[in-house]
């Protein structure tokens, strides 16, 4: 029996996404697109070169000093987030599950301070546990399923330090029905779990990419309770 060839990159993340939730390793496809990409970054449909605008944007209105705080980059993709982070003197960690990626990454900046590591959000190192003071956290979640979404947001949580802040940035969507996906949206009592689990939520800007008008997203900053 042959597989049916996708006919766009939306249509093959979509069948390697849902091969691997059918597997029980809804992780397993990312280090496969990485791989097939063969480096053409067209390949990655997440991939823009570039900080995220509303990581930057945050980053230029808090202006943060960076110096003697540490911040942890999840899901670091090509590492402009870290890359934008490092810049602002903070030592940076940056993680992702794909090994393709984090090679990439490597090979794109190999001066960086950044701290480029190959570790699963849902099997962190325990050295890990509150230690980072910056928690960017974008556009991960929503590439997970629903059905571990709270073991996912309890991981997020998990690294942030003391009176430590994290950011989100995802798409959001209003109601709790189950979405298509990927990527499917965050819900109000999803993010609310953030909250439930120590975090208090200090800002939250609701924003739409120009070539995507009908997608809400959210950036949302949380500070840890001391
Ligand atoms: C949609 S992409 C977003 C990448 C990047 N954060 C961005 O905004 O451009 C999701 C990223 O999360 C990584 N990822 C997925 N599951 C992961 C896990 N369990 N642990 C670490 N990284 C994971 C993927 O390899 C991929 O690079």
């Amino acid at each position: 029996m042959f597989e049916k060839q996708p006919e766009t990159l939306q249509q093959r993340v979509k069948q390697l996404a849902t091969q691997a939730i059918q597997q029980s390793n809804p992780t397993a496809w990312f280090d496969v697109l990485y791989s097939e990409s063969h480096g053409d970054v067209t390949q990655i449909p997440w991939a823009k070169l570039t900080p995220h605008p509303y990581l930057q944007d945050w980053l230029t209105t808090h202006n943060p000093q960076g110096e003697g705080h540490s911040a942890l980059v999840i899901g670091c993709g090509l590492g402009d987030d870290a890359e934008a982070l490092a810049n602002k003197g903070f030592q940076v960690t940056a993680f992702d599950i794909s090994p393709t990626a984090v090679n990439w990454c490597q090979q794109r900046f190999p001066d960086s301070s950044v701290n480029y590591v190959v570790a699963d959000l849902l099997a962190l190192p325990s050295q890990w546990h509150q230690a980072f003071d910056l928690v960017v956290e974008s556009r991960n979640i929503q590439a997970l399923p629903l059905s571990i979404r709270s073991t996912v947001i309890a991981s997020v949580a998990s690294v942030v330090t003391a009176q430590g802040t994290l950011l989100v940035i995802t798409r959001f969507r209003e109601t709790e029905l189950v979405p298509e996906g990927p990527p499917w949206p965050l819900s109000n009592s999803e993010l609310t779990q953030f909250t439930e689990l120590g975090l208090d939520e200090v800002s939250r800007v609701l924003f739409y990419e120009p070539e995507r008008v009908d997608i809400q997203q959210l950036r949302i900053e949380y500070q840890r309770q001391s």
